[in-house]
């Protein structure tokens, strides 16, 4: 059901890769409520060609930027400035590690992985805000949201180095926020949503178990894509003004429980 509640507002959303992605329930229900936007992914990733349906069905126009390459993002940021003007929104749905991939444990990673792992998935975002700041392309009030995972706070096996990347992606969201709102007015968050089947979700080790354990031990169970889509919508909206410099959490209430029932039944003694 639409709201309209970016109705007029335009933006970028980075990281659709099929239909599970989360970027991609965004795309959709930012459709439906209105906001006009450009996609974004890595050069490799539109080769698959499935996100050309989603660009179809929301009408949107496919750019592809390799997030760690200031060249394609100043090309993406020219094409939507010359598109839209200004920017009211945008989403940094990105994550990859090398590391988690080849199932490299997290005490013996290799660095060279380390800083791909890094470089994408968390200064990718100062550098996406760089350039948009540079460009004064947001309007006043604009909302730039990334994604992020608990592993952030929380000792997490399996979640290797991707957690490492989570925590310094929630201190860009605060730092930079914090300029960014000065300077511009714009607001900068993070939201740390529940473990998702998605192909990076899918690519940690331990991921069912992860998966299941998150669903007993969150008193609402493992919140899904669509209604994380529905939460970033209401973040870009005028709804929430004054929210920025803040790590949300979208997790059915998983990080603040010690322990369901559910849990206690299975462990025992
Ligand atoms: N799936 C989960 O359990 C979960 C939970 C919390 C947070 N998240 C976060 O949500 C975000 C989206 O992940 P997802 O689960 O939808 O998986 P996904 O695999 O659908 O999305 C990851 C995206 O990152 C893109 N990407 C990778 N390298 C890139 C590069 N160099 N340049 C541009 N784009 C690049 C991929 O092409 C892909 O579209 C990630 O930040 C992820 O860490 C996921």
């Amino acid at each position: 059901m639409s709201h309209n509640l970016l109705k007029g507002k335009k933006g970028i959303i980075f990281g659709a890769l099929n239909e599970d992605s989360i970027a991609w329930k965004v795309a959709e229900r930012v459709h439906e409520e209105g906001g006009e936007f450009i996609l974004s992914n890595a050069p490799v990733a539109l080769r698959m060609g499935e996100l050309n349906k989603l660009a179809e069905a929301t009408g949107s126009e496919v750019v592809a930027a390799d997030v760690t390459s200031e060249e394609d993002l100043e090309n993406l940021f020219k094409i939507a400035e010359e598109k839209f003007g200004k920017l009211d929104f945008i989403l940094h749905s990105i994550g990859m590690s090398i590391n988690v991939r080849k199932g490299i444990h997290y005490t013996e990673c290799r660095y060279d992985y380390y800083h791909k792992a890094m470089d994408i998935s968390a200064i990718s975002f100062h550098r996406v805000m760089k350039i948009a700041k540079q460009k004064d392309i947001m309007n006043e009030w604009g909302s730039i949201l990334a994604l992020s995972f608990i592993a952030a706070q929380l000792a997490i096996p399996g979640y290797n180095d991707m957690s490492d990347a989570k925590a310094l992606l929630e201190s860009i969201a605060r730092t930079f926020g914090y300029y960014y709102g000065k300077d511009k007015k714009v607001r900068v968050n993070t939201i740390s949503q529940s473990p998702t089947k998605t192909t990076a979700g899918g690519g940690i080790k331990g991921f069912g178990e992860l998966f299941g354990f998150a669903q007993k031990n969150s008193p609402l169970g493992n919140a899904p894509a669509l209604d994380c889509a529905n939460y970033c919508v209401v973040m870009f909206s005028d709804l929430t003004k004054y929210v920025t410099m803040q790590n949300l959490f979208h997790d059915g209430g998983f990080s603040t429980t010690g322990l369901t029932e559910e849990i206690m039944g299975h462990v025992g003694e």
